[in-house]
């Protein structure tokens, strides 16, 4: 491997990324330490189909998706620019769907929600999980059907509860004692009993390989299985007749390739399913296990597959509720970046590319931690490649930054591109669908880009991208 200047870098050994814990709560990925760098992979033009979308790759040099050139992409809506392989994305739906036959799987709108995005999931026959007002607001603005929406949050205002109530969203998951008397109350003065659902916190944590199963009790989201606190919630539910008790809720972690945790998880909250038939003698007949199903972000990780996690997970519920006395709960699963984050790439161009001696060849691309945060918020991973053309030039161990005032701002941390990279290229990131548009941000008075979403070799605009008349509206 050389640098620019053609010093040889450090490629002799291959760091495959180690996942550890962390303190709990929602995270959309793992922290990797990065004291080296990768390998330089064998082909830099390489459009690897565990990471790209199912339509991508190369024709007279340049990525396509969806049968669209980049290059055009990039002409007819600018840089940077997130692009939806529909095919990639509705095929991922519905692989969910025929694998959960007999379960319910609701889409985890966090990880990317459009009206757009609504339609495909609508249409595909998918439920939606929403995490605020504005989420449901989305949903509800395309006629989504609010029986298939299940509201999320652990700190759901009584406005966004009422608008809940009002819609008739399917179930709605109460997360604390507060919100129980809430929700009791608002439901009551409304003269309805929405279905509930108890966010419990098993003490699982999981990420990618690993889980762990104690400990994790300190955080903000749920109702703690082992402090009695969950079972405490139950009672309150069940002593106000506004509310129906249906189900349990869990959500270990993210970035999860194996049925450990989840199997942990289900015994757990089984055991909490036998002391409610106990001390009230009442059945749930619902579970959901939340979401967490991890993806491919650069080529040593492992993608999912996702009959194996259904089979898994039916076997694991059906084994734990029959050695329990219990009969099987209806499962639902909320998967979220594993149905868009893999469909998604972002395209930047190329603006400035910096040597320095010796270490690394600094790529400025033309976003940054604006569009993409998950590496400067949580040291994600991603794949990038040269996206306009294609390059024989040897491996360039490169930097992708963003244009933003901070020396974190970066969006691919350690890959290679081609030594004869040059302003004006364009560069794709793969696996961005996920958690990238849903977390952008203005930073730098930076627009939001547009979205687009190809097909049968046409694009056409989902999200319009934001302008300066757009960031200075509201201002007085
Ligand atoms: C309750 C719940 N369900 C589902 C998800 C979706 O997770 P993922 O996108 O990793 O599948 C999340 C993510 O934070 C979550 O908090």
């Amino acid at each position: 491997m050389v640098t620019r200047h053609g010093q040889t870098g450090r490629s002799d050994s291959l760091i495959r990324v180690s996942r550890f814990a962390h303190p709990a709560g929602d995270r959309h990925a793992e922290t990797p330490p990065h004291e080296r760098p990768p390998l330089a992979p064998d082909d830099l033009n390489r459009i690897n189909p565990a990471i790209w979308p199912r339509t991508s790759g190369r024709t007279d040099g340049a990525l396509t998706i969806g049968g669209v050139d980049v290059r055009d992409l990039a002409r007819d809506h600018g840089t940077p620019l997130y692009v939806f392989d529909e095919d990639d994305v509705r095929s991922r739906m519905r692989d969910w769907v025929n694998a959960f036959t007999g379960s319910d799987v609701h889409y985890a709108g966090k990880a990317f929600l459009c009206k757009e995005v609504v339609r495909w999931l609508d249409a595909e026959g998918l439920g939606l999980d929403v995490a605020s007002g504005g989420e449901l607001a989305v949903a509800l603005s395309v006629g989504f059907p609010p029986e298939r929406i299940t509201m999320h949050g652990n700190n759901k205002s009584a406005a966004e509860l009422r608008r809940a109530l009002d819609a008739g969203v399917g179930h709605i998951v109460v997360d604390s004692f507060d919100e129980i008397a809430r929700l009791g109350y608002l439901a009551a003065e409304k003269g309805v009993r929405p279905k509930v659902m108890v966010r419990v916190t098993t003490g699982v944590e999981a990420h990618t390989h690993e889980f762990i199963a104690t400990a994790h009790d300190d955080q903000k989201f749920g109702l703690s299985l082992s402090s009695g606190a969950a079972a405490e919630a139950v009672r309150r539910i069940l002593a106000l007749p506004s509310l129906e008790l249906v189900g349990l809720h869990s959500h270990i972690g993210s970035q999860i390739v194996d049925t450990g945790g989840f199997e942990v998880a289900a015994r757990r909250l089984t055991t909490l399913l036998v002391q409610i038939k106990d001390e009230h003698g009442v059945v749930l007949p619902e579970l959901d296990l939340g979401g967490g199903y991890g993806i491919a972000y650069i080529d040593d990780d492992e993608a999912l597959d996702v009959k194996t996690i259904a089979d898994g997970l039916r076997e694991i519920v059906e084994n734990v509720c029959r050695s329990a006395g219990l009969p099987v709960p209806r499962l639902t699963v909320e998967p979220g970046r594993s149905i868009i984050g893999p469909g998604g790439i972002t395209l930047y161009e190329v603006g400035t590319v910096k040597d320095v001696e010796g270490l690394r060849t600094y790529v400025s691309i033309n976003g940054g931690m604006s569009d993409n945060i998950r590496t400067a918020l949580y040291g994600a991973d991603y794949t990038a490649v040269l996206a306009s053309r294609e390059s024989d030039a040897g491996p360039m161990l490169s930097r992708v930054v963003g244009k933003h005032c901070e020396s974190g701002d970066m969006v691919v941390r350690d890959c290679y591109l081609p030594a004869d990279l040059a302003p004006g290229d364009l560069i794709a990131v793969a696996a961005t669908g996920a958690y990238c548009r849903s977390l952008a941000n203005n930073y730098n008075y930076l627009p939001k880009p547009a979205v687009v979403a190809v097909s049968d070799g046409r694009a056409r605009v989902i999200v319009r991208g934001e302008t300066e008349e757009d960031l200075l509206r509201g201002q007085l």
